[in-house]
C-alpha cells in the first residue's frame, strides 16, 4: 500500500497534492453531529460511547472527504481519567472541580476510564479508507493544567498564572505528572492504531519567557522523546496556539514533526525561519471559513501560494466556528482537491 498523503507530508516528503483536515471538523456546525449529540444526551456520554464517537469521527470524512479523520473525544478526558470531576454545561463550556496537584497515577484505573476512547480508535480504523490517516490527540500539559487549576476557561487564566509564578516548584510537579499521563495516553492511542497524534497547546500564547520554555517547550519535548523511545520517528503535530515569536524555538527544540500555525502568524515567515526543519500546518482564519465565498477563496489561494513547495497540511488556525455553513467547508474541500502543484 502506498503511504497516506498526510503521513508523507509529516515525513517532509514533497507531494503534488496538499492534504487537508480541519480542527474541530466534527461538531455542532454539522446537522448530523447535532442529531448524534442529541441521541447521546450529554457530550461526555458521546465521547465515551465508542460506536457513537466513531460515527462522529467519520461524519466529516463522509461529507467532505478530508485526508485525515481526528478522533472524536476531548482534551479534558485526561483530568477526568485522573479522577477530577468534569462536567460540560450546555452553552457554558467545561467545569472542573479545581485541583493543583496530582498524586501517584494509577494507570490501571486511568486506562479503564479511557478504554472507550481506545475502542473508538479500533472501530474507526476498521471503517476508514486505507488512504486516510487517523489522528489521535491530547492536550499539552500547560493547557490541561489551565483547566485543572482554574476549573473553567476564560481565555486569560490569570489565576493559574498567578499560582504558577508564585509556586514554580509546585507547578513543575503538576506539569511533570501531566507529562507522564499524556505520554501514557498517547502511547495507548498509538497501540490502538492512530497514524499520527496532535498535541493541542491552545493557551501556549499566555506564557511569557522564561515560562514558555519551562511549561510549553520542555514538557512537549519530554512527551515527544518518550514516544520516540518506543516509536522512533512517529509523526507528532504540535499546536502551540498564539505562540508568536516563540514558534521558532518550539519548532526547533521540541523534536516535533509538524507545527500547527494559528492565523496570527505569517506562514511565509514561518517557512523562512523554521520550515526547513518541520512540516507546517494551519493558518486559515476560522472566520474566513465562516465567511465563505470570495473571501474564503482568496485566503485559500494566498495560503497555497505562500506554502509554495514546502511540506504543508491545509488546516485552520483554530477550530471550526459552530455557525459555519457546511457549504463553505464543501467549497474549501473542492478547491483543495483540484489543486496540484508542480
Ligand atoms: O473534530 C475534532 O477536532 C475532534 C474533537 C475535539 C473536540 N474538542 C470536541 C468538542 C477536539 C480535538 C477538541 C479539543 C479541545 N477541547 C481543545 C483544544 C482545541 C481548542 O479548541 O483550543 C480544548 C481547549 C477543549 C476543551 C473544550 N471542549 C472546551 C473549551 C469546550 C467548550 C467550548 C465549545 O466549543 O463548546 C469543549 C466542548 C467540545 N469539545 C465540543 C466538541 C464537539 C462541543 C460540545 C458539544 O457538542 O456539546
Amino acid at each position: 500500500m502506498t503511504k497516506k498523503l498526510l503521513i508523507q507530508v509529516l515525513e517532509r516528503e514533497y507531494t503534488t497534492s496538499i492534504p487537508f483536515w480541519l480542527m474541530r471538523q466534527a461538531g455542532r456546525y454539522l446537522p448530523e453531529y447535532r442529531a448524534l449529540r442529541a441521541e447521546a444526551g450529554s457530550f461526555l456520554n458521546l465521547c465515551f460511547s465508542p460506536d457513537m464517537a466513531a460515527a462522529a469521527t467519520l461524519q466529516p470524512i463522509d461529507r467532505f472527504d478530508m485526508d485525515a479523520a481526528i478522533l472524536f473525544s476531548d482534551i479534558l478526558v485526561v483530568p477526568h481519567a485522573l479522577g477530577q470531576k468534569l462536567d460540560f454545561r450546555e452553552g457554558e463550556g467545561p467545569r472542573l472541580e479545581p485541583q493543583k496537584k496530582i498524586n501517584e497515577i494509577n494507570f490501571e484505573t486511568f486506562d479503564k476510564k479511557l478504554a472507550p476512547v481506545y475502542e473508538t480508535i479500533r472501530i474507526v480504523k476498521k471503517n476508514l479508507a486505507g488512504d486516510k490517516a487517523l489522528i489521535g490527540f491530547a492536550g499539552a500539559p500547560w493547557t490541561i493544567a489551565c483547566y485543572m487549576v482554574q476549573g473553567y476557561g476564560d481565555g486569560e487564566f490569570s489565576e493559574v498564572k498567578k499560582f504558577a509564578f508564585n509556586n514554580t516548584a509546585e507547578f513543575d510537579r503538576l506539569i511533570e505528572k501531566l507529562v507522564e499521563a499524556t505520554t501514557h495516553y498517547l502511547i495507548e492511542q498509538i497501540k490502538a492504531g492512530v497514524d499520527a497524534v496532535q498535541i493541542f497547546d491552545s493557551w501556549a500564547g499566555l506564557l511569557p519567557e522564561p515560562y514558555f520554555g519551562r511549561w510549553v517547550i520542555i514538557p512537549t519535548q519530554n512527551i515527544v522523546t518518550n514516544i520516540h523511545k518506543l516509536y522512533p520517528g512517529f509523526p507528532i503535530i504540535g499546536f502551540p496556539r498564539r505562540a508568536g515569536m516563540f514558534y521558532q524555538d518550539y519548532a526547533e527544540q521540541t523534536g516535533i514533526s509538524c507545527v500547527g500555525l494559528d492565523q496570527h502568524c505569517s506562514l511565509e515567515q514561518a517557512i523562512c525561519s523554521f520550515g526547513s526543519k518541520v512540516a507546517l500546518q494551519g493558518n486559515l482564519d476560522p472566520v474566513a471559513l465562516l465567511a465563505g465565498g470570495k473571501t474564503l477563496e482568496g485566503e485559500i489561494k494566498r495560503i497555497l501560494a505562500e506554502a509554495g513547495k514546502s511540506p504543508f497540511i491545509f488546516n485552520l488556525g483554530h477550530g471550526v466556528i459552530k455557525e459555519t455553513p457546511p457549504e463553505n467547508v464543501a467549497q474549501l474541500a473542492k478547491l483543495l482537491k483540484s489543486y496540484q502543484r508542480e
